[in-house]
């Protein structure tokens, strides 16, 4: 067993791994991170033959202190001041020009580098003592659902990660949010644990369309993703069928008078924050018990609702 409670112990055995170029599951407020350190290309390159990503897609650099921003980015202007002390930590990436020292590998021969300060004590303690930044993907395997709980990365990727370790249950529970700075502008290339509406009081209006209408903007923006293996659609009465193990998601209750194999409820309140934050883990559970469908109550796109959204219709699409 590699799984450690996360503890002042087992954080700095983790740094010594990372530091050796070993291979660190870590949580953070979002999704649990599969963190390599940044500045070792080597090391970089094991996150992709675990992840099994069918091509090298840029990955987001974890810092531990707002400062240290500058030694990636060469950028300075006051909106990005803004959003770091008003964001930083938490869930919110940014997506600047790079400077020498970030490898290529981390960014996939793209000029822009992704980074994030995450506002979590074990994964900030970590960065520290590794003394290096770290770079880190969600710690699924490609496609699949991301980890909120130390056991999901266990399951599948157990034997391939040198340690993981458990900090309990990612409270935000979804990614971050990324958005790109290009010319001036600001755009989203992913919904996610921190709203548009909160980063628009802040710096104004941001852009949704590509960047660079001619390229898709991430790699990560595949129409689908984050799937569990069970086929997930949304609820329609015309999918209920008894001959079926259906489970569903809902929103807030259950109204349909239905034997499902299974419900699960996003948020008992109606709240969105605690919908993102069950939505990954409810889905792990529903993958579990090997059911024919699974059906998704749709939420209202605002706020966290859009990050869920996205992620329901990415995982509808498979
Ligand atoms: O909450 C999160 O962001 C989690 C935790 C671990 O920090 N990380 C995460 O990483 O979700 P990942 O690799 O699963 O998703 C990162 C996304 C990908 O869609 C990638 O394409 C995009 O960020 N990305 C990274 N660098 C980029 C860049 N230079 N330009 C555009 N997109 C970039
Ligand atoms: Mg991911």
């Amino acid at each position: 067993m590699n799984v450690y409670k996360a503890n002042s112990d087992s954080i700095q055995q983790a740094a010594e791994i990372i530091k050796r170029g070993g291979l660190v599951a870590f949580p953070t407020e979002t999704v649990y991170g599969l963190g390599a350190d940044g500045l070792n290309p080597i090391a970089v390159a094991k996150i992709f033959e675990v992840k099994k990503r069918p091509s090298f897609n840029p990955l987001i650099l974890h810092i531990a202190d707002k400062d240290s921003l500058k030694k990636f980015s060469p950028i300075k202007n006051e909106k990005i001041d803004l959003l770091t002390e008003k964001f930083w930590p938490g869930p919110l990436t940014l997506v600047l020009p790079k400077t020498e020292i970030v490898p290529d590998i981390v960014t996939s021969g793209n000029p822009t580098i992704a980074v994030r300060m995450p506002d979590h004590p074990v994964a900030l303690q970590l960065i520290e003592a590794s003394g290096t930044p770290i770079a880190a993907p969600s710690a699924n395997k490609f496609g699949h659902l991301s980890p909120t709980e130390a056991k999901h990365v266990e399951k599948y990727l157990g034997d391939k990660v040198d340690i993981i370790l458990d900090g309990g249950k990612s409270f935000v529970g979804v990614e971050s949010t990324i958005i790109q700075f290009h010319e001036n502008e600001f755009y989203l290339l992913r919904p996610g644990g921190l709203s548009k509406e909160d980063i628009e009081k802040e710096i104004g209006k941001i852009k949704t369309g590509k960047v660079n209408p001619d390229k898709p903007n991430a790699p990560g923006q595949l129409p689908f993703h984050y799937s569990p293996q069970t086929p997930l659609k949304f609820f329609n009465r015309r999918l209920l069928n008894k001959k079926k193990k259906i489970g569903v998601l809902f929103f807030k209750e259950n109204e349909i008078d239905f034997p499902f194999a299974d419900v699960k409820i996003l948020s008992p309140n109606g709240n969105l924050r605690e919908a993102a934050a069950n939505l990954f883990s409810h889905l792990h559970d529903l993958e579990k018990e090997n059911l024919d469908l699974i059906l998704v109550e749709p939420v209202e796109e605002k706020g966290l609702g859009r990050a869920i959204m996205d992620r329901l219709r990415k995982a509808s699409n498979k």
